[in-house]
């Protein structure tokens, strides 16, 4: 793992948004996967403005995301996809139908789960994945547990992460506690994958992530098996790593 110390969120969010203009300007029509959360924010700022100050274009770019809340629709405030529409998709020239989502309303979750992993297959895989990390070690929706799933697939969200993404919500109860995630199995067979921390908050996490076991409590630790792995990271979310 290649881990990048920067000063802060907006030099984490230039770094990245770079090493991405750089794989779309290297292959214009790449896979991406994205992630949605605070973390990706200021990323996708900087791409806007990649977009429209320099002229990258990303209409030959498709686009995978991690998870979405199961039971919210598309047109939901909080819902995944309102998210990526009104943070990038609305801002830069992608083509709607290059874009893929989970469907929060898959009516059967097992099956949707088993077509978005072909699905990704079928696009010859993720050239570069973008990743946040959870306070409690997760990479997208999959939650510290007793083994590593493969599989895109519903899970139940953990109290942790409920309570970490109520301040997006009004309160903790309207939370949904459920998702659908992409798996391990897509995650880990990205070509490339680029992990961002910010903030003490993802301290323990970070740690856990890069020095400790390779273990389904930290599900983050998988990425210690991935041979192209990069970590942008500030000063905050590196202090514990000795
Ligand atoms: C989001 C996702 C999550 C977040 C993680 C960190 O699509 O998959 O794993 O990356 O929960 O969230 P933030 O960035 O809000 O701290």
């Amino acid at each position: 793992m290649i881990i990048i110390k920067i000063q802060d969120y907006s030099e984490m969010s230039r770094k990245a948004a770079q090493i991405i203009a750089a794989q779309v300007k290297a292959k214009p029509d790449s896979v991406l996967g994205l992630a949605t959360g605070s973390t990706p924010v200021g990323t996708y700022q900087e791409l806007i403005r990649y977009y429209e100050e320099d002229g990258l274009s990303f209409h030959k770019v498709t686009t995978v995301n991690l998870d979405e809340y199961y039971g919210l629709a598309p047109s939901h405030e909080q819902s995944y996809h309102r998210f990526m529409q009104e943070t990038l998709f609305d801002h830069i020239d992608i083509l709607p139908e290059n874009t893929n989502i989970p469907d929060g309303l898959a009516s059967d979750p097992y099956s949707y789960g088993k077509e978005y992993d072909k699905l990704i297959v079928s696009l010859g895989g993720i050239d570069l994945q973008l990743l946040g990390i959870g306070s409690n070690g997760h990479i997208a929706f999959n939650e510290p547990g007793r083994f590593f799933s493969a599989q895109t697939r519903l899970v139940d969200l953990n109290q942790h992460t409920i309570e970490d993404n109520a301040r997006f919500f009004g309160s903790k109860d309207e939370v949904p506690h459920q998702a659908i995630t992409m798996g391990m199995k897509s995650i880990l067979g990205a070509k490339r994958i680029l992990i961002l921390a910010s903030g003490a908050g993802k301290a323990k996490a970070v740690k856990d992530m890069v020095e400790g076991q390779i273990a389904p409590m930290v599900p983050a630790s998988i990425l210690q098996l991935h041979s192209d792995v990069t970590l942008i990271a500030d000063q905050p979310a590196l202090s514990l790593l000795s």
